[in-house]
Order: C-alpha cells, then sequence, then structure tokens
C-alpha cells in the first residue's frame, strides 16, 4: 500500500498533516547539538503545528507581529521568539514589544526602537539583521533588501552604539533556503561565524547570540535532488560551534521552515471533470491555484527558471499521486477551476486513466501550501486543514 492511499477517504479539497513525519523531521535537527532551532512560522502556521514544535522546545523565527502571538499561543515562550523582517514600523514593534526578541532591519527600525525604548525609560536588547558583504556561495555580495548592509555598519557602529536605550544582543544572517549542499551551507555558516566575532570586536560588546539564518533544503523530486547530509553538516557545526565557543559565549541559532514540515504534509482536491481538446486530455479539479499555488507558479515561471524562493523551488515541486485503482495511463494537464487559463498544476504528465470523482494527492505541501496560495480568489470554499495526531486515524 503505498504511504498516501489512507488520504483517499479525506474531504477534497483538503491538506492533510501527519505528525509522525513532522516528529521524525524535528528528531533530526535536535541532533544539532549546541544550536537552537527556530521554525519559520510563516511557512506553515497551523496551530498543531507550532503547539507540537512548542512542546519539543523549539523556538520561532517570525515575519510578523501576527505570528509572535500565534507562537506565544501554541506556547513557545518570549525567550525563544525572534522577530525579524523587512519594514516594520511603529505599530508592529509596538505589538511585539515584550513578547519577544526583536531584530531591526534597518537603521530607521532601530531608530524607533530607541525611540519607544526613551519614551518608556527603559532599555531595549535589539538583533542586528546584516547584510554581510559575502553571497551564499563565498563570491561578493551583493544589493539587497534585508538587513543593514556591512559597510553602513562600519560606518554607523557608533551611531548603533550611542543610540539611546538600545543594547545589541545579536545578529542574524540568512542568505539562502533551500541548500542541498551540506559543505556548501556549512562554508557559509564560518563565513558568518567569522563576521558574528568581527561584529563584537566592532561594538566592544559580548553578542548573546548569533542566527545564522535558515538554509537547510529537502528533495522534492528524487529523481532529480539528492538529500542534505544532515550527519556531515552536524559534524561541521560540532567543530565549528567548538572554535567559535573559545572566543565568545554567544549560543548559535538556526532557523527551518520547510525542512521541518514541507513533508508532513499533502494537498489533496478532487476531479470534477475531464476533457479532450485538440488531442489534449484535462483533468480539472477543486481549487488549483487557489488551493495548491506553488505547483502553478512552477508551471508559469517553466524549468529553466532560477529560484525564486519561496514561491518558486523547482520545475516538479510536488508528486502526483491518483487515489484509485485505474487500469491503463495517459498523458494529462491538471488544471483548477479557476476561470484563467493560467490555472494548471501539471502539463503533461502521465497518470494511471482517472475518472471524475477520482481524488489527486499533491506531495510536500507542507511547506509553502496554504499559507502561499490565493485561497480567495472566485470565492470557493477553502480546503480543510486535517491534522493526522496518529498515523491511523485515516
Ligand atoms: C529569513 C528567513 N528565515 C527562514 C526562512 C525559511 O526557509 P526554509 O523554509 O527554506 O527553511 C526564510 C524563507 O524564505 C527566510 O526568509
Amino acid at each position: 500500500m503505498h504511504p498516501f492511499s489512507q488520504y483517499s477517504s479525506l474531504p477534497p479539497p483538503c491538506y492533510v498533516y501527519r505528525k509522525s513525519i513532522l516528529l521524525r523531521q524535528a528528531e533530526q535537527l535536535r541532533q544539532l547539538k549546541d544550536i537552537g532551532i527556530l521554525y519559520s512560522v510563516k511557512t506553515n502556521p497551523f496551530p498543531p503545528i507550532l503547539r507540537t514544535l512548542a512542546e519539543m522546545g523549539f523556538g520561532a523565527d517570525a515575519a510578523s507581529a501576527a505570528e509572535v502571538t500565534r507562537s506565544i499561543e501554541a506556547g513557545i515562550p518570549p525567550e525563544r521568539i525572534y522577530y525579524s523582517a523587512p519594514g516594520k514600523t511603529k505599530d508592529d514593534l509596538l505589538a511585539a514589544w515584550g513578547q519577544c526578541h526583536l531584530i531591526a532591519d534597518s537603521l530607521h527600525e532601530l531608530s524607533l526602537c530607541s525611540e519607544i525604548s526613551v519614551q518608556r525609560k527603559e532599555t531595549v536588547s535589539v538583533g542586528l539583521r546584516l547584510h554581510p558583504p559575502f553571497s551564499h556561495n563565498g563570491k561578493e555580495a551583493g544589493p539587497s533588501k534585508f538587513g543593514i548592509e556591512w559597510t553602513q555598519f562600519l560606518e554607523q557602529k557608533d551611531y548603533i552604539r550611542r543610540l539611546p536605550g538600545i543594547s545589541v544582543e545579536g545578529i542574524h544572517i540568512h542568505l539562502r533556503s533551500q541548500m542541498l549542499d551540506a559543505q556548501k551551507l556549512a562554508a557559509l555558516e564560518e563565513n558568518i561565524l567569522r563576521l558574528a566575532l568581527r561584529t563584537e570586536e566592532l561594538l566592544s560588546h559580548p553578542l548573546s547570540y548569533v542566527n545564522l539564518g535558515s538554509g537547510i533544503g529537502i528533495p522534492y523530486d528524487d529523481t532529480l535532488d539528492t538529500a542534505f547530509d544532515l550527519a556531515f553538516f552536524r559534524k561541521k557545526m560540532e567543530e565549528m560551534a567548538d572554535r567559535f565557543h573559545k572566543s565568545t559565549k554567544a549560543r548559535l541559532l538556526m532557523e527551518s521552515g520547510r525542512f521541518l514540515v514541507g513533508e508532513c504534509g499533502a494537498y489533496l482536491t478532487e476531479i470534477t471533470d475531464i476533457k479532450t481538446s485538440c488531442g489534449k486530455t484535462y483533468y480539472i479539479v477543486k481549487n488549483g491555484a487557489n488551493g495548491f499555488f506553488r505547483p502553478v507558479l512552477s508551471q508559469l515561471l517553466g524549468k529553466e527558471h532560477a529560484p525564486a524562493e519561496p514561491f518558486y523551488t523547482h520545475a516538479s515541486p510536488s508528486q502526483i499521486l491518483l487515489l484509485a485503482e485505474r487500469e491503463g495511463w495517459e498523458t494529462v494537464d491538471i488544471v483548477g477551476h479557476l476561470c484563467t487559463a493560467q490555472d494548471v498544476l501539471a502539463s503533461d504528465v502521465t497518470l494511471p486513466k482517472a475518472r471524475i470523482g477520482d481524488r489527486l494527492l499533491f506531495s510536500h505541501a507542507g511547506s509553502y501550501g496554504y499559507s502561499l496560495s490565493p485561497l480567495l480568489f472566485s470565492s470557493h470554499p477553502l480546503p480543510e486543514q486535517i491534522w493526522l495526531e496518529e498515523d491511523a486515524e485515516v
């Protein structure tokens, strides 16, 4: 029996999440000794996922004040929540004040934090998101909307140190998601750790954390991708952390979204019509783009497109399974029910010959699925989200 065939009785369209797979992934990341893992809430803020990770002691990488609140509601303590995103307003900062670690993405945000803490007659500890002089592959950095550019930091470090009501407690650098080459990610972390030590020197002030951002990827298509070598990465990180901690007490943090939740979720939909046109066969399904948008984006952007995370990762972002025993095969396009020709989930895929009413399941839908899709377009009913606490529940 295929591991997903048990989902055929669930009500499509729906997302289904298996706790057992989330636990399996979380256990693997817990083996990164001495590195605190922050779950990137934007990947999938579904409360049972947040609660499970909270119970396991994970922290949160929140990208909005609302994600800070959701993390707290799920049981993640404020000291394990880090709020980092560009363009925070004074209202955003006030909403999250005292509920998490704030990470300033710009000098303007830093001055807003200073203004608030002076008004409140307190000192706030803030992190700085830095845009380092190197990129994820060690080459020179290009422009970025994220963080404070390193040269600007060098020019403004005395201003930062003198800002009233502010104490810099940490740094955050995230340069790349979905890396499958553990050696390259380890080399990137080494550059970040070097920069962190330099930052401490320049600020003449010890940092209490260094957030290395995300990076650990997942294979989307076993025929094209090789899984990230976590054992190698763990060993490298242990060696680097030992060396790093000879000079500083700053604790190390990493963020993770898709590695934790990508594989624990699948998207289930139903074929509502089958038609042929000029020799092409179409399976029309409930809630295509307005259910699971990422495969549609892959179709729109095409096979040769460079990664544009998290919207486009892969030409083949999801494996598709027909949940019915059928004779024969056919090559079809799977399209949604929206009134746009662009609502295409897959083109020229070969599947067992389906019938109207059969269900199709899309893998790797646990990350950037529900939260990244334009669910309201055309006012169809929203997909449900179903949490399977036990594998045998369906
Ligand atoms: C700052 C930051 N942290 C973490 C993540 C999560 O990345 P992933 O899902 O690849 O782990 C992202 C994704 O874009 C990000 O921008």
